[in-house]
């Protein structure tokens, strides 16, 4: 019962669909196995390089554009994520421009420590001159979607003490409506089903983030599907929700500015809707 049949292998489906080859036969199979293996891990190689190469053209033109704003007074609001760590490595160049950093994460916290950055609380600063950060979705009026690295609530808070908050990501993340990346949404874990029920009616399809626990205690629902034809009143309507700390639509603090950086150079958004291509 449940053991092994006596003197056999046990083989993958495949071999077994093969198993009257001969061992040269087999051998050519491995290969070409091999080879299709080492091809889509360079081809997946590839893509990533490709991708790090344009956050980092991102976060170097959102430098090129914050510099000459800087003195030795300023305050820089720093969000999370990959495309936010290229600025944060880039930032620390110039790190002797400005006064200090406030983190949008523990993950920001620690990487701008590690580059000798002076950090603030954001109770003890009252006003950031530039907040700079990823997203995971952009329209054309600056509207994102963020959250994808759980740190919505803080890079929300953070960024609605700036002046301006510049966007920087690869050009993949322009989109015409927001919606395809699913929302997150950061919940008190007792209200876990309630907020899930609710987030349901509004016609999505909530998916619970299993494994993951936020800065602030808190588990986050990924939200599919949803339909959102006017950002800012799905922002409200989802923070109106019992239970809901925050949701990743960022209407409200919309990116004033954003560098979507492409293959051949970058566009700058600008939240009036203006491109300009360089
Ligand atoms: C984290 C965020 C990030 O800004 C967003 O997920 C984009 O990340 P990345 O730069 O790694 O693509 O909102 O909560």
């Amino acid at each position: 019962m449940g053991s092994r049949p006596q003197g056999r292998t046990l083989l993958s489906p495949e071999f077994s669909l093969h198993n009257s080859l001969t061992c040269q036969q087999f051998l050519n199979h491995l290969q070409d196995i091999t080879v299709r293996c080492c091809a889509t891990s360079q081809t997946r190689r590839f893509i990533s390089h490709s991708q790090d190469e344009l956050k980092q053209k991102a976060a170097e033109a959102a430098i090129s554009y914050i510099a000459p704003k800087l003195d030795r007074k300023s305050i820089v609001g720093v969000g999370t994520g990959s495309t936010a760590n290229c600025f944060i490595d880039e930032l620390a160049k110039i790190r002797h421009t400005f006064d200090a950093a406030v983190p949008s994460s523990e993950a920001t916290q620690q990487r701008l420590a590690a580059h000798g950055i002076t950090l603030l609380d954001l109770n003890a600063t009252p006003h950031l001159d530039v907040y700079v950060d990823g997203a995971d979705e952009i329209d054309a009026l600056g509207n994102m979607i963020k959250g994808g690295g759980a740190a919505l609530t803080r890079e929300k808070i953070v960024a609605s003490a700036a002046n301006e908050f510049v966007c920087i990501a690869d050009d993949s993340k322009l989109v015409t409506r927001l919606g395809a990346f699913p929302l997150p949404v950061e919940v008190i874990p007792l209200a876990r089903s309630l907020v899930a029920r609710s987030l349901v009616q509004l016609g999505g399809h909530p998916i619970w983030r299993e494994g993951v626990t936020t800065d602030n205690g808190n588990i986050i629902l990924d939200v599919h599907n949803l339909k959102i034809e006017q950002p800012l009143e799905m922002e409200r309507r989802i923070n109106d929700i019992a239970g809901v700390v925050c949701n990743g639509i960022f209407a409200q603090q919309a990116a004033h500015v954003a560098f979507l950086a492409r293959e051949n150079g970058i566009t700058e958004l600008h939240s009036s809707g203006s491109e300009v291509p360089q």
